[in-house]
């Protein structure tokens, strides 16, 4: 059949139609048990009653007011980001847009125009976002990206040192490289580029597009780290599968984007705005993180249970799970057997299966997705 659609994406030949909790139901009526959360969205699961209430609400009073009016739904949300810190927020749709907003910010604060970013990253598809990406299937047949865009080793402080100069206007970090293969910063690095980072007014921007909202146990992954980011980006979750990103950085920054500096018509959207209070008031006024903590760690105990002959390394944090196989197996045949099987899954950089689960899960769901595991990576039939 034609498709009047752009071929951008590679997709699996049925449509999710449905779905509950951590279960997804398939036009064929098919029932998967799903551990990509529409990788990394749905991180409170499909239909949860309150997010699904909030939208409701909001969408029987207004949809959409623009930015030239007072949105009290956009404090609340903002507040709820700065958690008791001198941040503000700046809304947007998407996490490339976040990071976009967050590169502007960065140069206009500085009046510099360098900005370093980490090999194996991926910070999003739009210039800015794309240039800051350094992975050559990303960046091919676009040229020219945009300029004074620098890639550094991961993980390796050395290079930045030597690096950083008088025209560095920000560092852009994932704590754990979602895309790049769910692969941890080490701590003593992030700190090490925190500190270089202050010592020479450079701007830190941590990207929580894909660590946030809880995914990695804490409601952003640098809480972790003992650090605090100048600028820190969150998208995909903040909705819980309804479109909504933030650029969220110090009070300082504030003079930089000033009225005209930067917008965009749907930032803030009233029904966007609704569904992320939920979920944020969700993460921080229940026990959610401390139970993704406890899950976690039989989540990670359980991933040991399996037979390691097809499996090299097994990496993360919270539910943010990789397990790079050997080449022996190759992850999108493993994807296509899990899915034959019942569990939805994801791939990640180099040969690596990407697990992302919504924190809601149970520990009987866990099991459920160990023992799909174990028959597929300890008995491939390919
Ligand atoms: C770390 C990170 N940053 C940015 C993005 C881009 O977000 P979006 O696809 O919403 O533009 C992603 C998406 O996967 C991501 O994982």
């Amino acid at each position: 059949m034609k498709s009047y659609l752009f071929p951008t994406y590679q997709r699996k030949s049925f449509e999710i139609v449905e779905g509950t909790g951590s279960w997804a139901k398939d036009n064929l009526g098919n029932t998967y048990l799903d551990f990509t959360s529409g990788i990394g969205v749905t991180n409170l699961g499909y239909q949860h009653p309150l997010i699904e209430s909030a939208l409701i609400e909001q969408a029987q009073k207004i949809w959409h007011t623009t930015n030239l009016y007072e949105n009290h739904l956009q404090e609340a949300v903002a507040q709820r980001l700065a958690n008791g810190q001198d941040f503000l927020s700046y809304f947007c749709s998407s996490g490339a847009e976040a990071n976009e907003a967050a590169i502007k910010l960065a140069r206009k604060y500085t009046g510099k125009s360098e900005i370093i970013s980490f090999e194996n990253s991926f910070h999003g598809r739009t210039y800015g976002a794309m240039s800051a990406t350094p992975q050559a299937n990303i960046q091919a047949g676009f040229s020219p990206l945009v300029p004074d865009f620098v890639y550094l080793p991961f993980n390796e402080i050395t290079s930045l040192e030597r690096q950083i100069n008088q025209n560095t206007a920000a560092v852009i970090v994932e704590l754990i490289q979602g895309e790049g293969g769910i692969v941890p910063a080490d701590i003593e690095w992030v700190q090490q580029v925190t500190q270089l980072c202050h010592d020479n007014d450079v701007l830190l921007i941590i990207d929580e597009v894909q660590t946030g909202i809880g995914r990695t146990g804490t409601l952003f992954a640098y809480e972790q780290y003992q650090i605090e980011p100048d600028i820190f980006t969150s998208a995909k979750a903040l909705g819980n599968g309804f479109p909504v990103g933030a650029m969220v950085g110090k009070e300082k920054l504030k003079s930089a984007f000033g009225v005209g500096s930067h917008g965009t018509t749907f930032g803030g959207n009233p029904l966007a705005m609704a569904v992320a209070n939920e979920v944020l008031t969700i993460m921080q006024t229940t026990d959610l993180l401390s139970e993704v903590q406890e899950k976690s760690n039989y989540f990670f105990e359980r991933l040991t249970t399996i037979n390691p002959k097809y499996i090299k390394e097994i990496r993360g944090k919270g539910l943010m799970v990789g397990i790079e196989l050997k080449e022996s197996l190759a992850v999108v045949d493993v994807i296509n057997e899990l899915t034959d099987v019942g569990l939805l899954t994801l791939n990640a950089g180099t040969n690596t299966l990407r697990l992302l689960p919504p924190l809601t899960l149970t520990k009987a769901e866990i099991d459920i997705g160990i023992d799909k595991l174990k028959a597929v990576l300890e008995n491939p039939t390919f």
